[in-house]
């Protein structure tokens, strides 16, 4: 609020306290006590009484508690208040509050390692509440992912899958760079490698594409996804030997990650969360591939 702004609020709320404290004063003693005004109406005359003075001290008194309430309390433009009081202010108390009747819960699993505790039952029910109010807007209710955002409950991992290379995706974030390639290559040489990358992951495809596509894929493509396909962990390029897809199965999705290139972001907790909600965490996101029946280890 503009201190002018200010400066009219304060003056509009004390004044019409003012006024209303004058109108009860100035009403309070009365020229005709016993009187009629003088009013007739349908034969009911109007007497000319004060205000019974239980009403009359009823509102003194919360004009009075009013101005009080004011000063104690921010309530009058900018004005700060005597009390020092903030609604930021109370939130961090309460916050505070919280974190030190629950800190200690979190950090009961400080000390045992990510791989160790999913299977400790409790710390899961901890992690699947953390992971339903942090995480599964993003990753699904059940961790299946979506387009664009991994599945957390198979054993496929851009960015591994040990309880530390975990606990660093949550803690820290990651930023996937899959950079474009339509430029560079061009239509053609783009459906080729296309067809390479989907007989790598299994399927048939035409041979002759497949080879000229290896060729720009050995050139191109190894530096992050490996001379094998198999990815890379450090730059959370995935493995593309399997029929596991971030962006979709079909050559019109395939070409166009080629074409455009890619950059997921797994946004950083670490601030949000701190480490030992994000320690559960992680070992809540890797039970989940571990209770998975189609995955082994
Ligand atoms: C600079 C490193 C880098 C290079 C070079 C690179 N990629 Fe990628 N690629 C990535 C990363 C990282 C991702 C994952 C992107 C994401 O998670 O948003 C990816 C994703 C992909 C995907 C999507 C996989 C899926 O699961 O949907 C395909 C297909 C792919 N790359 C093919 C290629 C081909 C073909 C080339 C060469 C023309 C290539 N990449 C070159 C880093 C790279
Ligand atoms: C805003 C959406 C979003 C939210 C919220 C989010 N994630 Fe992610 N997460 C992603 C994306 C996108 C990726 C993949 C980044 C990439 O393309 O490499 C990812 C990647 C990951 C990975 C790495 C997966 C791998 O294959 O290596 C883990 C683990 C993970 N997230 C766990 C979590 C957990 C736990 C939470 C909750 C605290 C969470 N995520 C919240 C979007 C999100």
């Amino acid at each position: 609020m503009s201190s002018l702004v200010s400066a009219i609020v304060i003056i509009g709320t004390l004044g019409s306290l003012l006024v209303f404290f004058l109108i009860l004063h100035l009403n309070r003693h009365i020229a005709r006590p016993g009187e009629t005004t003088g009013h007739v109406y349908d034969g009911i005359e109007e007497y000319d009484n004060p205000l019974p003075s239980w009403w009359y001290w009823a509102f003194l008194l919360s004009i009075i508690f009013s101005v009080g309430y004011l000063l104690w309390y921010p309530g009058l433009g900018n004005f700060a208040g005597l009390a020092g009081w903030t609604k930021v202010g109370e939130l961090e108390q309460t916050m505070a509050e919280a974190e030190a009747r629950y800190s200690p819960i979190f950090a009961q699993y400080r000390e045992t390692a990510v791989e160790e505790l999913v299977t400790d039952a409790d710390a899961l029910k901890i992690g699947r509440r953390l992971y339903a109010t942090n995480c599964s807007v993003c990753h699904g209710a059940t961790g299946q992912g979506s387009y664009g955002f991994p599945n957390l409950t198979d054993e496929e991992w851009l960015w591994g899958g040990s309880g530390e290379q975990i606990k660093t995706s949550i803690l820290q974030g990651r930023m996937a760079m899959m950079t474009p390639w339509l430029g560079v290559l061009g239509e053609q040489e783009v459906h080729d490698v296309a067809s390479h990358v989907m007989s790598m992951a299994g399927r048939d495809m035409d041979e002759a594409e497949v080879a000229r596509g290896q060729q720009t894929f050995m050139t191109y493509c190894v530096a992050c996804h490996g001379q094998d396909g198999k990815g890379n962990v450090f730059l959370g390029a995935p493995d593309l030997t399997n029929e596991i897809w971030l962006y979709g199965n079909s050559r019109l999705h395939i070409e166009h990650t080629i074409k455009q290139g890619r950059s997921g972001v797994m946004p950083a907790f670490g601030k949000q969360l701190g480490d030992d909600k994000v320690h559960i965490l992680a070992a809540y996101v890797k039970s989940l591939s571990r209770s998975n029946p189609e995955q082994s280890e």
